[in-house]
């Protein structure tokens, strides 16, 4: 999956990924209810920022600067509105729409020409990351030529998500599972994933579950049987944080709060990270914390400029 060398606006080099990212930010939300009845899950705050923002800076991480949002007709306007062009953050953002919430793998058949012959990363809209080494992560899975590359992460109870079941002498996956009865510990595959561009052709020829979707499990099982799904395990070190319900939107928001409180620094602030990548410079910076007025987050872009400039 390619690498593209550019210019940023200081003139420095830099390698960014020509592959595309997808956020897909649409569903109900019903286990939010009532707080989803009339605005997106993905629009609500963990702790200082949209939920959104968290996905869009794992994916500025891995060096991804064309992305694609998708969501439900109700929402799309908002999320337009609160993103913008992407300009923002030094990338650029479009925007489509499902209509239904058909499944995770429609998201290739709507960004079909999106994608076109690159290769291309989605992630779901509600899932947050956290930890050292996330971004070299990522952008190992860019650089994988050929195949998919997903994360998954141990939990206590995995009957929610695709489970996956590791060789023990090899520690190659074996199966994937979407939703398996069992409930004890196991892998669950996270909501980040990594594809070459076969994917769109694979998610075109899958059929929908007897839950009526086009399940990205589905997907995942046809790289699994051409020998080409890498399973990345996320450590302890990693933090995989559920937002789905009101008591892990809460505990969401209570760990960012207690780390960005602790170190004083933002988790996935998405001009941060543009800055620190070159795509923004500290006057692009200066003039967006400028325009979000007089609050915390503003004073947060002014200290990271300070900062890097006068250390
Ligand atoms: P879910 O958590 O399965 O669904 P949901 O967000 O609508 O929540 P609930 O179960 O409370 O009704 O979806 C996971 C993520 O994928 C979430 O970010 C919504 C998104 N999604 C879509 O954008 N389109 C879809 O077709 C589906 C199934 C999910």
């Amino acid at each position: 999956m390619g690498q593209l060398l550019v210019l940023d606006k200081q003139d420095r080099y830099l390698t960014v990924s020509a592959m595309k990212g997808i956020i897909l930010a649409g569903g109900i939300g019903t286990r939010l209810f009532p707080l989803t009845i009339s605005m997106s899950k993905q629009m609500m705050p963990v702790y200082d920022k949209p939920m959104i923002y968290y996905p869009l800076g794992v994916l500025l991480l891995a060096g991804i600067r064309e992305i694609l949002i998708i969501s439900t007709p109700r929402d799309l306007p908002h999320f337009r509105m609160l993103l913008g062009d992407g300009s923002a953050y030094g990338i650029s953002l479009s925007f489509l729409v499902q209509q239904e919430p058909r499944g995770l793998a429609e998201a290739f058949l709507i960004g079909r020409d999106f994608i076109r012959n690159d290769s291309v990363a989605m992630i779901l809209g509600d899932n947050i990351f956290y930890g050292a080494g996330l971004a070299a992560l990522c952008r190992k899975a860019v650089r994988n030529e050929v195949g998919a590359t997903v994360f998954a992460y141990r939990v206590e109870d995995p009957s929610r998500y695709g489970v996956v079941e590791f060789d023990a002498m090899s520690g190659k996956p074996t199966q994937i599972e979407e939703k398996p009865k069992k409930t004890s510990r196991g892998w669950a595959v996270t909501g980040l994933y990594f594809y070459d561009n076969e994917v769109v052709e694979i998610a075109s020829r899958i059929t929908p579950s007897a839950r009526g979707e086009l399940e990205i499990t589905d997907v995942n099982r046809a790289y699994l049987e051409r020998g080409q799904l890498n399973v990345c395990r996320l450590g302890r070190g990693f933090a995989w944080l559920d937002t789905g319900t009101p008591e892990s939107l809460h505990d969401a928001s209570s760990f960012v709060r207690t780390i960005e409180a602790r170190q004083g620094s933002k988790i996935m602030c998405p001009e941060e990270i543009a800055f620190d990548l070159g795509y923004l410079s500290a006057d692009d910076v200066l003039s967006r914390a400028n325009w979000l007025g007089d609050n915390d987050y503003s004073a947060y872009l002014r200290r990271c400029v300070e900062e890097r400039l006068y250390a």
